[in-house]
């Protein structure tokens, strides 16, 4: 049997990459022997070579010198000191970011020959292959790039072509959107304690109903305000809940929330 040479390569290999890894490996997307590795001081990126059989190559030559696709991994703010070298050894790749905020044109100053470079924005339920991941790429995608975005992103969950101007507020709704709604099921939680459930009971009902209700929105496909007005009756429970809701600008609120993130993804990115 012949070894294949490594034609994915990872800068990067934190929690991000080591699900990427792991989703593609558990899909058949790619095999142990296609995948590649390195990470700054080289401990996380030998761990996750160790646990899924990747190679890890601490050479950045020698890493990138079979590779057809990059994968950039790191934190944002990695971008600025990472290795100058890359300019050159990218020459000719596809490179895949999903640097938080770093803009297709910046990456293109420390990647000016690849072939293609594409912005992702994948959410923290990538770690269980439930990411909703937006992206959009420096010039169209190719058949065949596309196929290679397609498996990659598969890897975390669902993926949308979108254009970069929605990035700051995709940033916002789909990468804070679960931290909004984990502070949703703490309110719903305490609320629950404070109505005098027990603590351990009102975090199971408010996780298992936020779960069960995401699951119906998503199986009836109709709209979140229709499955609520299947809930109230008039001058019923959910009604008295829903206008104490109104009378403490709940829908509000979460607006400025979006738009506050959105304002501060549009900071950093210009960082
Ligand atoms: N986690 C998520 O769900 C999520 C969601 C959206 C976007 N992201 C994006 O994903 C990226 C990674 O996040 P993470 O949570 O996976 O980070 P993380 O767990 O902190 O891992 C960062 C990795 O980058 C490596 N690294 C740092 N500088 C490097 C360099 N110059 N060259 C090569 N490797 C370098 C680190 O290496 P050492 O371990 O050797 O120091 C480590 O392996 C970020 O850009 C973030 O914006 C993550």
């Amino acid at each position: 049997m012949t070894m294949s040479s490594p034609t994915l390569a990872f800068l990067g290999t934190g929690n991000l990459a080591t699900a990427i890894v792991k989703g593609l490996l558990a899909q058949q997307a790619y095999r142990p022997s296609d995948l590649t590795c390195t990470s700054q001081h080289g401990v996380t990126a030998q761990k996750l070579a160790l646990a899924t059989g990747i190679s890890f190559e601490p050479d950045l030559p020698r890493l990138l010198a079979m590779a057809d696709t990059v994968v950039v991994a790191f934190k944002p703010q990695s971008l600025a000191g990472a290795d100058p070298r890359l300019a050159e050894l990218t020459a000719g790749k596809l490179i895949i970011s999903v640097l938080a905020g770093k803009k297709l044109d910046r990456l293109a100053q420390f990647f000016p020959q690849a072939r293609n470079i594409v912005r992702t924005m994948p959410n923290t339920p990538a770690a269980i292959g439930a990411a909703i991941t937006p992206y959009c790429s420096l010039r169209s995608l190719t058949a065949v790039d596309q196929a290679i975005v397609t498996k990659i992103l598969g890897a975390l969950g669902q993926h949308l072509p979108l254009a970069e101007e929605y990035m700051d507020a995709v940033t916002v709704v789909s990468g804070s959107g679960p931290a909004f709604l984990f502070e949703f099921v703490a309110a719903l939680r305490d609320g629950g304690i404070t109505a005098g459930l027990p603590p351990a009971v009102a975090e199971k009902l408010a996780l298992e109903t936020v779960l069960g209700a995401a699951k119906l929105l998503a199986h009836t496909g109709t709209t979140p305000e229709i499955l609520r007005d299947q809930v109230v009756s008039p001058n019923g429970t959910t009604f008295a809940g829903l206008q104490a809701m109104t009378k403490g600008q709940f829908r509000a609120t979460i607006q400025e929330a979006v738009l506050a993130g959105a304002r501060r993804a549009a900071e950093l990115s210009r960082a």
